[in-house]
């Protein structure tokens, strides 16, 4: 049965070792691209799909991640009494509706699948979507909105994918191709980062999912996969053949912000993006691009 799509999960308990000494003391997600950080990214795109309900999974130290949403008296405060119009707007538009933000804590690092099965008192039997913190989407119509637009088409799982060079697919989740019409395609199988000479296509999973409650109870079975952990991917690849199952080549271009490249360019990328920024950066651009 399509339920409808209400919730979100946003897996946020890594280490984030890939950014120390940066994340030593902070969360990873609180990384800022511009002047946001990667979580309220996501959120956004989350929101802007309907999604009415947020289940942050996260782990010690990460409790910076929930602040940022709440109300901040103090801070509000000053800010009516300075006349910061613009700011208070900004602050009010992203704080949380009440009680539209649960967190649950993975206490061990068991990997994305584990992640996921914590938030299954959340999801409740209800589909739910989950985006990767460390994945920003720049598109016109936000990801998560474009793989809901096919969730209520077709129902069933829903994945947002791209092409990567061969050499990559021990990166990601790789899709096993039944049929494909150039934008969406029927899945037949999923691997988790195989070696490029054994993966069955160069289609990656992004880090945004549509998922079946259905998919809560494949986690339940804890089996370890690549690397040794609990992977989401292995636990999707049990549900091929029981209901449809989507790979949609979302329109847009990710940026990988947990890899520091990828981070700085999301930066230029989308700090081109703001008016009021885009002609310094293609000023310093031009300085630097002899170097
Ligand atoms: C995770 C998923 C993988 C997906 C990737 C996208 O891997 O397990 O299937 O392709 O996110 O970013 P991770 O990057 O956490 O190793």
């Amino acid at each position: 049965m399509t339920t409808p799509l209400r919730k979100a999960v946003i897996p946020a308990a890594g280490l984030g070792t890939r950014f120390l000494p940066a994340t030593k003391a902070m969360p990873k997600e609180m990384l800022t691209v511009v002047d946001k950080p990667l979580i309220q990214y996501v959120v956004e795109e989350a929101r802007a799909a309907g999604i009415e309900e947020f289940c942050i999974v996260t782990g010690r130290g990460k409790i910076s991640l929930v602040d940022h949403f709440d109300v901040a008296y103090e801070l509000e405060a000053t800010l009516r009494e300075r006349n910061k119009t613009a700011a208070l707007e900004q602050l009010a538009a992203m704080s949380a509706k009440e009680g539209s933000i649960v967190t649950v804590r993975q206490q061990v690092p068991h990997g994305l699948g584990h992640a996921v099965w914590c938030a299954r008192a959340f999801t409740a039997g209800e589909a739910f979507a989950v985006l990767l913190p460390d994945v920003l989407v720049m598109a016109e119509t936000p990801c998560l909105a474009q793989l809901a637009d096919v969730y209520r088409q077709t129902g069933g799982n829903v994945l947002a994918v791209e092409e990567v060079p061969r050499e990559h697919t021990n990166r990601y989740g790789i899709l096993d191709v039944a049929s494909d019409d150039g934008r969406l395609v029927e899945v037949r199988g999923l691997v988790e980062k195989p070696k490029p000479e054994d993966a069955p296509s160069n289609l990656s999973i992004i880090g945004r999912y549509i998922l079946v409650p259905e998919v809560m109870a494949a986690l339940e079975a804890q089996e370890r996969g690549a690397g040794g952990e609990i992977q989401l991917t292995d636990a999707m690849a049990k549900l091929i053949g029981k209901g449809p199952f989507h790979g949609l080549r979302y329109q847009g271009r990710q940026y990988d912000c947990g890899d520091k490249a990828g981070f700085i360019e999301a930066q230029i990328a989308f700090g081109l993006q703001r008016p009021e920024l885009a002609d310094a950066i293609r000023g310093f651009l031009k300085a630097y691009s002899g170097h």
